[in-house]
């Protein structure tokens, strides 16, 4: 008896320790999935919800070192936005201790100050042409610093969507002591550094060309060091234009800002055009930091299997671009994966990242992809289940290195 009693509780331990995702829906819902193995075979089950997020949960920034998660609720049909945070129990299941109200369209967010004093969060705002600033108290409670809302005659080329700015990321650089913004609607990457009180401060963007619609970014430092003086490379997708840039960064003196020369542009399909409605989502570089990971949408480019078994009927699916990066900051193409799904949104590495979990946005699906980290090649699902609605963030529960994670 005693001894079936201690095996019960060893199990309910191992159960506990399964790995955990998080992932938001836009119809409302942010929920916790539970990624087992046994044998060889993996689960992904849904194992927590919460509808603290509703109505139209876009974003997911974890502070995985304190078990706090915020989440952004887009407000597709309402006015304003919120942000929602929750402490994340050693289970997985969530909290909900505060919801804001917010300028509208918040669609990104990530933690900024010093790592052990005074820290806020910045909103990216798509539909309000603004950057919002809230300071954390440490225990899932924030409160409001700071609004900036942009000149709304800063516009692109493209009619329908570069009619305003549209803040579609907010991003740290690897000193953490700049944030980066990239503006889908007025082809700009704006860079902001702060004070001690966490106020941002505009400085000179990187100024995209025409019709590029920057959406995401991330950072590069091949000796894997960052400083000031140590080489930085950023690397931007571009939406509309439906590319990769990479930008040589320096820093200027005195917290004075960065500059940017352009040292790489191809479609992200790297030597070959994309085809033609192609809308690139998401953008990262490995943990290993020898591969940046970028996700095409509306490609349709290659069938698979369906992920569901059961079904036989195979599916046109959107992909998945590998480059390996280069330390003159110049990239070399490596494989097209397929995303298994339609809208690969956002995706995100587990901190090893040999796992790359996919939010399929129009597909409704969340799926597991292994990821070879020697070559950088994605390879096949494990995993997978259908969450109601359609999908916009997924997230390992894990701490990642300053830099590799964007979602
Ligand atoms: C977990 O998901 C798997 C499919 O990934 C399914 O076969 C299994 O029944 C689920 N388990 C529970 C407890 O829901
Ligand atoms: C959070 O705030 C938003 C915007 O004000 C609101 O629409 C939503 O209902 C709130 N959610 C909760 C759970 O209170
Ligand atoms: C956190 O926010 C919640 C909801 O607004 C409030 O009830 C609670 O008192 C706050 N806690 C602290 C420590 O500010
Ligand atoms: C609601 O959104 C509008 C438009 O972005 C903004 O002007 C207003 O300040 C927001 N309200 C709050 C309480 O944030
Ligand atoms: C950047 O690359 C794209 C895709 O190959 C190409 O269409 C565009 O002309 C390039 N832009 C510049 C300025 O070279
Ligand atoms: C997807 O691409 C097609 C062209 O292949 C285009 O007509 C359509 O507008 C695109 N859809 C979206 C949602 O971007
Ligand atoms: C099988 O998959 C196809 C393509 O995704 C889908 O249209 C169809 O509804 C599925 N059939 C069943 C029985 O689920």
């Amino acid at each position: 008896m005693k001894l079936l009693l201690l095996t019960c509780l060893l199990g309910a331990a191992s159960l506990s320790s399964a790995t955990t995702l998080f992932v938001a829906s836009y119809a409302g819902t942010v929920a916790s999935l539970s990624l087992t193995e046994n044998g060889g075979s993996y689960s992904l089950n849904q194992t927590f919800v919460s509808n603290d997020c509703a109505p139209n949960p876009s974003w997911l920034t974890l502070d995985a070192n304190r078990g706090l998660l915020f989440c952004l609720n887009e407000g597709l049909e309402t006015v304003n936005g919120s942000l929602s945070s929750f402490k994340v129990n050693r289970d997985g299941s969530l909290v909900h201790v505060q919801n804001t109200t917010t300028i509208s369209g918040p669609v990104s967010g990530v933690i900024y100050g010093a790592p052990a004093g005074g820290r806020a969060i910045a909103l990216a705002h798509y539909t309000g042409s603004a950057l919002s600033s809230w300071h954390l108290n440490g225990g899932g409670n924030f409160s409001s610093n700071q609004n900036i809302v942009f000149a709304l005659k800063q516009t692109g080329p493209v009619a329908d969507r570069q009619e305003a700015p549209h803040e579609h990321e907010a991003i740290l650089d690897p000193t953490g002591r700049y944030l980066l913004v990239p503006d889908l609607g007025a082809d700009l990457v704006r860079v902001f550094s702060y004070d001690d009180a966490l106020m941002l401060q505009e400085l000179n963007p990187l100024q995209a060309e025409p019709g590029d619609g920057p959406r995401h970014a991330a950072f590069y430092n091949p000796y894997g060091v960052a400083c000031e003086g140590c080489t930085t490379f950023l690397y931007v997708v571009n939406e509309l234009g439906s590319t990769v840039k990479g930008y040589a960064v320096t820093y200027e003196a005195n917290g004075g800002g960065l500059s940017f020369e352009q040292v790489y542009n191809s479609s992200t399909y790297g030597y070959l055009s994309t085809p033609e409605g192609n809308a690139p989502s998401e953008i990262q570089v490995s943990p290993d930091n020898r591969f940046l990971i970028v996700g095409n949408r509306n490609d349709s480019s290659v069938t698979v299997p369906n992920l569901d078994p059961t079904n036989s009927t195979q599916i046109q699916s959107d992909t998945i671009s590998t480059f390996a990066l280069n330390q003159d900051g110049s990239l070399n193409f490596v494989q097209l994966a397929p995303a298994y799904g339609s809208f690969p949104r956002q995706f995100s590495t587990n901190a090893v990242g040999n796992l790359l979990a996919v939010g399929l946005q129009q597909s409704s699906e969340v799926v597991i992809l292994r990821r070879d980290i020697t070559t950088g090649l994605i390879g096949q699902p494990i995993a997978s289940i259908s969450i109601e609605g359609q999908i916009t963030c997924v997230l390992f529960n894990e701490e990642h290195a300053l830099g590799t994670l964007g979602g």
